[in-house]
């Protein structure tokens, strides 16, 4: 079984890595368009599996789709990073482009391949990943909510000296500092997160979530990829080995919560043939104002992207 990655940056990469070392599928696809970059970094990863123990074979290639063909699952890591000073929203008009004709490539060697996008503004590549392609909506979503929920959770783990192990939570909205993290859903060990760490506290956890993005752009001069590489990988495998795990996935609405026609992220159950349940929670009042805010921001950007040429 093959799995393809697209992009062999800092993401694209870490994402290949962590496919192989988890064996996620025999063969992992590493293709860019930089000459040889691919094929490096995919060598390298091979020759690391004796070290780490792995049978998982990588191989780069140069923009020759040839070699993605039958893929199970491609993840769509190409596309230009943030740098200091720019929002997601700002790579918009490059990053539309290169998804489109990604997308193109992918699904004339892959017609039945799952597509997990990662390149932002996510929620619309994603949607623009989805037209491009034509394909279902449970076969085409975006990966945000496992990267955003993964920090949120890191942050309670520092602030209560716990195992992030035994936090879990959920996250919804765009990828966007409009995301919506969820206090009444977030538990530790089975406990109320609110028994366990004051109001005020709990705020800041969500609002520094919120910028997460942004204090890694800051701190780097472009953004993350050991945490967005293993969670675009943990969406392979959940697919790949029918795990049905609950994530919080970005994905085309249609009347759930609501909301009809944008991509957004809410939480859904992953498995064989991609996202098998879309999840709807109870919402208070409170909480779906957020979810709408959030909703109206992805809908401007999306708007941005209908007016240009090439959607
Ligand atoms: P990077 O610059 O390290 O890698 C991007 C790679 O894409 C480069 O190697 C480039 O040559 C390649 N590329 C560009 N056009 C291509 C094409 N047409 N075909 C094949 N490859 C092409 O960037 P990085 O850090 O890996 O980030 C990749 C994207 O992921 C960015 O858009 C970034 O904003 C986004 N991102 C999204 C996250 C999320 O949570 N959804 C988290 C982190 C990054
Ligand atoms: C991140 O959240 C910038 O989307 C990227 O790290």
């Amino acid at each position: 079984m093959k799995i393809t990655v697209i992009g062999a940056g800092n993401v694209g990469a870490t994402c290949a890595d962590v496919l192989a070392y988890r064996e996620v599928a025999q063969e992992v696809i590493l293709l860019d368009i930089k000459e040889g970059v691919a094929e490096g970094k995919a060598l390298d990863i091979w020759q690391k599996s004796p070290i780490t123990m792995y049978d998982t074979r990588s191989v780069g290639v140069t923009n020759d789709y040839e070699k993605t063909a039958n893929s199970e699952v491609v993840v769509i890591t190409s596309g230009i990073p943030r740098k200091p000073g720019m929002s997601r929203d700002d790579l918009i008009q490059t990053n539309a482009g290169i998804v489109k004709s990604v997308t193109e490539n992918v699904i004339k060697h892959s017609p039945n391949a799952i597509i997990i996008v990662v390149s932002n503004p996510l929620d619309v590549m994603t949607y623009q990943a989805h037209i491009s392609s034509g394909f279902d909506r449970t076969k085409v979503m975006g990966m945000a909510g496992i990267l955003d929920t993964a920090r949120y959770k890191a942050f309670l783990a520092s602030e209560l000296n716990l195992s992030p192990k035994d936090i879990q939570a959920v996250l919804m909205g765009g990828h966007g500092d409009t995301m919506v993290p969820l206090p009444r859903y977030t538990t530790v060990g089975g406990i109320p997160v609110t028994e366990l760490i004051d109001s005020e506290k709990l705020n800041q956890i969500v609002e520094r979530t919120k910028k997460g993005g942004g204090e890694l752009v800051k701190l780097m001069g472009t953004s993350a990829w050991y945490a967005p590489g293993a969670a675009a990988a943990q969406m392979v495998e959940a697919i790949v080995k029918n795990q049905r795990r609950v994530f919080p996935v970005c994905v085309k609405l249609a009347g759930e919560y609501g909301i009809d026609d944008c991509y957004l992220g809410i939480p859904v159950v992953l498995g064989k043939n991609g996202i098998v349940k879309f999840i709807e929670l109870e919402l208070n009042d409170e909480e779906m104002k957020l979810v709408e805010v959030s909703r109206s921001h992805v809908k401007e950007v999306m708007s941005v992207l209908e007016g240009m040429a090439h959607a």
